[in-house]
C-alpha cells in the first residue's frame, strides 16, 4: 500500500467514526426526549398525592379537647395525560393534638372506601355504610373495617396547617399507601 493510500484509508476510518459518532448523538438527542415524553405521565400518580397541601388555619382548628372538623383537600387532579388544578381531592378531620400539632385523618373509611362521619352525640366516628365504628384517635372500636382510620402527617406554616394527603388500600389490616 503507497503513502497516500494509507493516508486515505485513515481518513476513511475517521469519518466513518465521525458519522457513527453523529448519528448516535442524534439519536440521543431525538430518542432521550421523546422516550422521557411519553413516560413521563406514567410516572405521575393519580390525584397529586403525597404532596403538602394547605388545608386549614391553624387558629381555626378545633382543641384537643374539641370535636373535629371535616375539611376538604383541594390540590391539582392528574391522570395519566391530563392536570387538572383545583380539585376536591379528598376530605379529612382535624384536631389539635397540642397548640402546635394537628391530628389529620383520612376520611375515606378502610373498609370499601365510604366517606367516614362524625357521630358527635357519642364522640366517634362512624361509617354509615357498615356501620363500622371509630374513636376520636381513628381507633376501630367496632365493624367490619380492617383497621383504624389512616392517619396523615401534618406540619404548620406561617400559621397554615398543611397536610401530606395520600389514599390508601382498603380491606387490608395493614395500611398501604396508595402514593
Ligand atoms: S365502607 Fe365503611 S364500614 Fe364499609
Amino acid at each position: 500500500m503507497s503513502e497516500s493510500e494509507g493516508t486515505s484509508s485513515s481518513r476513511r476510518k475517521a469519518l466513518k467514526a465521525l458519522i457513527a459518532l453523529g448519528a448516535a448523538a442524534w439519536a440521543a438527542a431525538v430518542l432521550v426526549p421523546g422516550v422521557s415524553y411519553l413516560l413521563h405521565p406514567l410516572k405521575r400518580r393519580a390525584g397529586d398525592t403525597g404532596r403538602w397541601k394547605r388545608v386549614a388555619k391553624l387558629r381555626e382548628v378545633p382543641g384537643a379537647s374539641g370535636m373535629p372538623v371535616a375539611v376538604p383537600v383541594i390540590g391539582e387532579q392528574v391522570d395519566a395525560w391530563t392536570r387538572a388544578p383545583a380539585q376536591r381531592l379528598g376530605t379529612i378531620w382535624l384536631r389539635k393534638k397540642s397548640d402546635t400539632e394537628v391530628i389529620a385523618l383520612q376520611a375515606e373509611c378502610p373498609h370499601l372506601g365510604c366517606s367516614i362521619q362524625l357521630d358527635a352525640e357519642h364522640r366517634r366516628f362512624a361509617c354509615p355504610c357498615h356501620e363500622s365504628f371509630f374513636d376520636l384517635e381513628g381507633r376501630c372500636t367496632a365493624g367490619p373495617s380492617p383497621r383504624g382510620m389512616d392517619p396523615l402527617a401534618t406540619r404548620v406554616r406561617d400559621g397554615q396547617v398543611e397536610v401530606d394527603f395520600k389514599r390508601f388500600r382498603t380491606q387490608t389490616r395493614n395500611r398501604t399507601s396508595l402514593g
